[in-house]
């Protein structure tokens, strides 16, 4: 496999990074992950914006990485055997001797490979989760790799056999520990609105699209504890689950512990959207 390093092409086993690389040293580096499709990568522009955004957030300085991200989207999206899988993305603040103040001039690291789907999500509809409290810091909207905290939350959530952690600040779930969540509350739809304490999912944006397409109302407001609780549905999305529904909480079913109807129109509707855009019929 062929990785992007600093502008070369190397196979993975050969690329070196240094070890005083900011990314390794204080986790001073952003990302993006992107779904592909049938070759295409998935809303790029929106992913390669949410990138700029991020390393913007940091002050970093996009003139010490100068990168055509489009034209390695493009070469990378290529080689997937399948034509489906995601493209990983990194930007570290680059090498230099250990100081937290941003080094004068230092070329920022950029690196990027692709990786191929293992599974097709479509048929891994459903997931477990717990709710756990939200420990990360108070910019959750930069995508950073600095994400000990999320490393511990999906631990937690696996060492108490669940799939995901359903982050709760000031009595309000925001999003997950690697998804944005929705819940169906009497006949609407609540998610997070965007703001700091939560990353803004591409997937997110997505879906919110469908439902609005579907005439499934929407309110951007975080449920509270309570709401989740007594939610008829819970759905999780994100750039490698998709669109998946969370069929119980704590160990205690949601609804009927099923996945259940406003989950398999939006479902749906990802798929046929998934089947455009490998046709190239939408972005
Ligand atoms: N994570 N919220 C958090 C905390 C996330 O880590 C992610 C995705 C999302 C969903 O964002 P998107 O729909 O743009 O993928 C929300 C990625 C996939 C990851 O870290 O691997």
């Amino acid at each position: 496999m062929l990785v992007y390093l600093n502008g070369d092409w190397i196979p993975a086993d050969s690329a070196r990074v240094s070890v005083f690389d900011r990314g390794f040293v204080f986790g001073d580096s952003v990302y993006e992950v992107i779904p592909v499709y049938g070759h295409r990568p998935f809303r790029e522009a929106a992913h390669l914006a949410r990138l700029k955004a991020s390393m913007t957030a940091v002050g970093m300085d996009e003139r010490l990485g100068p990168v055509h991200w489009p034209s390695v989207c493009a070469r990378l999206a290529e080689t997937l055997p399948t034509g489906d899988g995601t493209l990983y993305l990194q930007v570290t603040r680059g090498a230099a001797p250990r100081q937290h103040a941003f080094p004068a001039n230092a070329p920022l690291t950029l690196f990027a490979y692709a990786r191929p789907r293992v599974s097709e999500p479509a048929g891994n509809v459903a997931c477990t989760a717990i709710l756990c409290d939200d420990i990360r810091w108070a910019r959750c909207d930069i995508k950073t790799t600095s994400l000990i905290a999320n490393v511990l939350l999906v631990q937690e959530a696996l060492s108490r056999g669940a799939d995901e952690a359903l982050l709760v600040r000031d009595d309000r779930v925001n999003e997950g520990a690697v998804s944005n969540v929705f819940a169906v509350c009497g006949e609407q739809l609540l998610t997070a609105p965007r703001s700091h304490l939560i990353l803004g999912g591409i997937t997110r944006d997505v879906v919110l699209e469908l439902a609005a397409g579907l005439g499934i109302a929407v309110e951007e407001r975080a449920p509270s504890r309570a709401e989740l609780s007594d939610a008829r549905e819970v759905l999780i999305t994100g750039s490698s689950r998709e669109v998946t529904a969370v069929t119980r909480i704590d160990g205690k079913p949601v609804g009927d512990g099923r996945p259940g109807p406003v989950f398999h129109r939006l479902h749906a509707a990802f798929q046929t959207f998934k089947e455009e855009v490998r046709m190239g019929r939408r972005m």
